[in-house]
């Protein structure tokens, strides 16, 4: 998958492929990330970006032109690429969403700063505006950094065995189940008895009856949307039977 995130602060973004996981599949090949700033593609010596909103008010806005540049440039590599904007007016970047994203070969992502840009820009150059929740940042960028995560993660090749995709929080629309690694005894504190039975079966029913026990706790709203079969109604049913511990 080919990324090219437009940002006026690209070591920022670049740090997303140095590290774990993404940083992997970046080695790996299965993702090709580049950067490229609209400060290159500013028309005046200071190199300007920014300017002030028509109408007044506080905060500046960055200006048409270098964005429109910059997206023009990465169009020409990525001649198929949606143009993402990140704002918090877009819509909310999900594992749904983050699944659908990874089908595509081409991706740009722009990151606005300041108090956003230009509605023309929008108009003209971007095809859809994600946010990654309902809270305000400084710029794009950490939202940038969140997508491509999420992404990476989700390519072919990029997870190993025992990391599958699969198995995480959300895949299933579920949050996770508790995990526990050794001491047995940690402080006091047992792990769940059934952990240690040997018994897959039993082991997986645990699994998710806890996945669907502390969802409906913490998440109902995730719950909702969901159709649970018989038996997962049946697990539900029993775990909200059961003391509260966590
Ligand atoms: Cl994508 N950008 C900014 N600046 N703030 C956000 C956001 C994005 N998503 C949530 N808050």
């Amino acid at each position: 998958m080919k990324l090219d995130v437009i940002t006026l602060f690209p070591e920022l973004v670049e740090q997303i492929v140095a590290w774990g996981v993404v940083g992997r599949a970046a080695d790996r090949g299965l993702l090709d990330l580049v950067t490229r700033n609209p400060r290159d593609h500013a028309l005046d010596v200071h190199r300007t970006v920014d300017d002030r909103p028509y109408g007044g008010g506080p905060g500046m806005l960055m200006r048409p032109e270098p964005l429109a540049a910059a997206i023009r440039e990465a169009r020409e590599s990525l001649p198929s690429a949606k143009v993402l904007y990140l704002s918090p007016q877009g819509r909310v970047f999900d594992q749904a969403y983050a699944a659908e994203l990874a089908a595509q070969p081409e991706l740009i992502l722009l990151c606005g700063r300041y108090e956003g840009v230009d509605e023309r820009l929008l108009a003209r150059e971007v095809d859809a505006e994600v946010s990654i929740g309902d809270y305000v940042l400084s710029g794009g960028e950490p939202a940038a950094m969140v997508m491509v995560d999420a992404i990476a993660r989700l390519l072919d090749g990029a997870l190993g065995h025992s990391e599958s995709a699969e198995q995480d929080s959300f895949s299933d629309g579920l949050l996770d189940c508790p995990h526990f690694t050794r001491p047995e005894v940690w402080e006091g504190q047992a792990i769940p008895a059934v952990l240690k039975s040997g018994d897959h079966k039993a082991i997986a029913k645990w699994r998710r009856q806890q996945a669907l026990g502390r969802t409906a706790l913490r998440r109902p709203e995730l719950l909702e949307r969901l159709e649970l079969n018989k038996e997962d109604r049946r697990l539900l049913a029993e775990f909200s039977e059961q003391p509260l511990d966590g």
